[in-house]
């Protein structure tokens, strides 16, 4: 059975005071470590929300969180900090480069941030890094210089310096055209056999969705789909896949029914 990296139990997100917007309605979640899995929805169902939970960059209303069965919802400002930044790595859709700063020196940032000193072995790792996102010959060019896709490839080397065990991406590509989406995706897949780290992706695209071995599906602040994309047998994604709250009833195997668990893929088994 595969390990479980991070979980989510019954997250509820909340804004607003007067007013209240819930942006997450009871969302479970488990995620394996070193899985790749995107997450798909319209705009407004509450992706980034829960993405930013999970990587503890806002907490949740109500749920709570744990990373390898250690809770962090309950964890100080402090200790959410350093989790933050020795565990998760981040990509968003406006990678946040320092335009001044060269492609290494922003790779270096999230080192400084957790050891205030970067030393020699960082810097390799770093140049390592640069030369696995393809930027083997920009490592000293201010990052102003770059093209939107290099600029990203240089956020992809920053999200992975502290060597986290999950990578958060929010609408990676969102910024970037679809030749460029095609490559950092393959990028991504690539970090994620040859390194190891979970994925877990935002995207809107379904198409780009479908690169990725899992797919959860939100919709109005809740998951209503969640499934693996390259099983060899629905046996196996029965096995594999983690319960989420599903509302409706599924057909499984010989009929046999199961409610409030997962929901099946529309890949068109049919159960027969
Ligand atoms: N900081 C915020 N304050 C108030 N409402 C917010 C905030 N962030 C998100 N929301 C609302 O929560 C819902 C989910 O937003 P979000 O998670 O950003 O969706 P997605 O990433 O799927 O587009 C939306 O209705 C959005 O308007
Ligand atoms: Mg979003």
């Amino acid at each position: 059975m595969d390990k479980v990296l991070i979980h989510g139990e019954n997250l509820v997100k909340e804004y607003g005071t007067a007013i209240k917007t819930r942006a997450l309605d009871g969302v479970d979640l488990q995620l394996n470590e070193g899985e790749f899995a995107s997450i798909i929805g319209a705009s407004g169902c509450g992706k980034s929300t829960l993405l930013n939970l999970l990587g503890a960059l806002d907490r949740p209303t109500a749920g709570k969180l744990y990373f390898k069965d250690k809770e962090f919802s309950s964890m100080n400002e402090f200790e959410l900090a350093q989790f933050r930044n020795r565990r998760i790595g981040f990509i968003f859709q406006f990678h946040h480069l320092l335009p001044e700063f060269t492609a290494l020196e922003n790779v270096l940032i999230p080192s400084w941030i957790e050891s205030g000193v970067v030393n020699q072995k960082k810097q390799e790792r770093a140049i390592e890094l640069l030369e696995t996102v393809g930027l083997k010959d920009k490592i000293r060019n201010p990052s102003n210089n770059l093209s939107g896709g290099q600029q990203q490839r240089v956020s992809i080397a920053r999200a992975l310096i502290n060597d986290p065990d999950l990578v958060l991406a929010d609408e990676p590509t969102g910024n970037l055209d679809s030749e460029s989406t095609e490559q950092v995706y393959d990028l991504l897949r690539k970090i994620n056999r040859d390194l190891g780290m979970a994925f877990l992706i935002v995207t809107h695209d379904r198409h780009i969705a479908e690169k990725s071995d899992r797919i959860i599906e939100m919709k109005d602040g809740k998951i209503i789909s969640d499934y693996l994309t390259r099983s060899e047998t629905p046996e196996a994604i029965w096995k594999n896949i983690a319960p989420i709250n599903c509302k409706y009833r599924i057909q499984f195997g010989d009929g046999e029914q199961d409610e409030h668990r997962v929901c099946m893929p529309d890949t068109g088994y049919s159960g027969s």
